[in-house]
């Protein structure tokens, strides 16, 4: 297998609830399963910031058909390539919403990989990105 990881960032559709992100991740989690697609989603400030692993056609695939959900818009890869190993293979794709955690921890999270206040993934660079988003899920693992 070409293990593969694309990691890439958008803005929210504005108005975007809970009830929609639930429907994402519940077409994601199945999809993703059936495909051997791994990765961790993570929502805030109204931008994404998602990392799939896989295949490497699999994820070329995915990817395109992500493109042009009108829920997001602004798709703009910052890493790409393939990997050794899986940073979050034991999810077919995990949801963190950043504006649920507790707000001093958040803010040093986002502060430590981007160097500003408010998370910005459209400005981040590929490295800091996935710096982030491997933080981000120790912290949920450690709270599992
Ligand atoms: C931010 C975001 C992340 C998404 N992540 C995935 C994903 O990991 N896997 C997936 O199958 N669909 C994901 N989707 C949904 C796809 O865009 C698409 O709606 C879904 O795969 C169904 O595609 P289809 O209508 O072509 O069958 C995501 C959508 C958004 C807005």
């Amino acid at each position: 297998m070409n293990l593969t990881r694309l990691i890439y960032a958008s803005v929210a559709r504005t108005g975007m609830d809970y009830a929609e992100l639930t429907s994402i991740l519940r077409t994601a989690g199945e999809h993703n399963a059936a495909q051997g697609i791994t990765g961790i989603l993570c929502v805030g400030n109204g931008a994404f910031l998602q990392a799939l692993e896989g295949d490497r056609d699999v994820v070329n695939r995915l990817y395109n058909r992500i493109i042009p959900d009108p829920r997001h818009s602004q798709c703009t890869i910052l890493r790409y390539g393939r990997i050794v190993s899986r940073s979050f293979n034991e999810w077919s794709m995990k949801l963190v919403g950043l504006d649920d955690q507790p707000t001093a921890n958040r803010r040093a999270l986002v502060l430590r990989h981007s160097g500003r206040a408010d998370f910005e993934p459209l400005e981040m660079s590929g490295a800091q990105a996935f710096a982030f988003l491997e933080e981000l899920a120790l912290v949920e693992r450690r709270a599992a």
